[in-house]
């Protein structure tokens, strides 16, 4: 089956605000740089990996909205719009419940209250909605959640600033593999973490690899889309039967994200 991924080109992206610690009005994304490395991921994904990807049209007043990640979360046909924490990317819930609706999805909004960001926010893994909290989404949220979806809902504290969303730390593979880094997470998550997921199945990024995003991952099929990491990462990758292919996000990093943030599977 055709993976189906959202994306949003970066017109009116760059760093307006400070809403996580990558973050600093004072070093700005290079405008043409951002545009060619977002154009190198869309054509890795369209070109390369065959997926078909859709447009969502960027909007003037919302300089993030081309992290589609913090878009929705998909549960088949129907997206849960997400409620940003942060005023600043608050317009963009409308403009994506606007794009659902128009291109055939259902769409669930949660109660105005409740801070919930999205896949940025919460994974699958073997349909279990593996959900982060703390920084960017309330605990709350995950219980809504799985009452109305009937989904079972693993909510993981993030302990460390830096990895404010799940995505940032944590990345479901297919055949029931994952890309992870411990630090991130508090005791009682790494204890459910390696309970439920085969320690030959855990892949763990290390503190540098963590810092140059690589959990923040696009899988196809046994394809593993990343920034630029390390050399001891695409052996582990490929050890484990995955290929990798890298592409520079740097422009993305100042913003806080790297290639999955830059995606939503729908
Ligand atoms: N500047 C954006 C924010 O702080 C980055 C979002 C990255 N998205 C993600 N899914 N991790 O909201």
């Amino acid at each position: 089956m055709t993976d189906i991924i959202l994306m949003c080109s970066p017109e009116h992206y760059g760093i307006k605000y400070e809403i996580n610690p990558w973050m600093d009005i004072s070093i700005q994304a290079n405008h043409e740089k951002a545009m060619q490395q977002w154009q190198a991921l869309y054509h890795i994904l369209k070109d390369d990996l065959k997926v078909d990807v859709r447009l969502v049209e960027p909007r003037e007043d919302v300089p993030d909205m081309v992290f589609t990640a913090n878009a929705a979360v998909m549960y088949g046909k129907t997206a849960v719009i997400s409620r940003f924490k942060y005023p600043q990317r608050q317009p963009e819930e409308a403009y994506f419940a606007e794009w659902f609706t128009a291109n055939g999805y259902d769409v669930v909004t949660l109660p105005d209250d409740m801070a919930f960001e999205g896949a940025g926010d919460a994974l699958y893994l073997d349909g279990v909605l593996y959900a982060g909290y703390v920084p960017r989404t309330d605990i709350a949220s995950h219980t809504y959640i799985s009452e109305l979806l009937k989904i079972p809902v693993i909510s993981m504290e993030l302990v460390n600033k830096s990895f404010y969303h799940v995505d940032t730390c944590f990345c479901p593979l297919t055949d029931g593999y994952l890309i992870y880094h411990p630090e991130a997470f508090d005791a009682y998550a790494n204890q459910v973490i390696e309970s439920n997921v085969p320690e030959e199945k855990r892949i763990v990024a290390n503190a540098e690899e963590a810092s140059y995003f690589t959990c923040n991952a696009v899988n196809i099929g046994k394809t593993v889309v990343t920034n630029l990491t390390t050399p001891r990462f695409t052996a582990l990758l490929n050890s484990k039967g995955f290929d990798h292919i890298q592409t520079d996000l740097s422009e993305y990093m100042k913003a806080g994200g790297a290639a999955k943030c830059l995606t939503l599977k729908i």
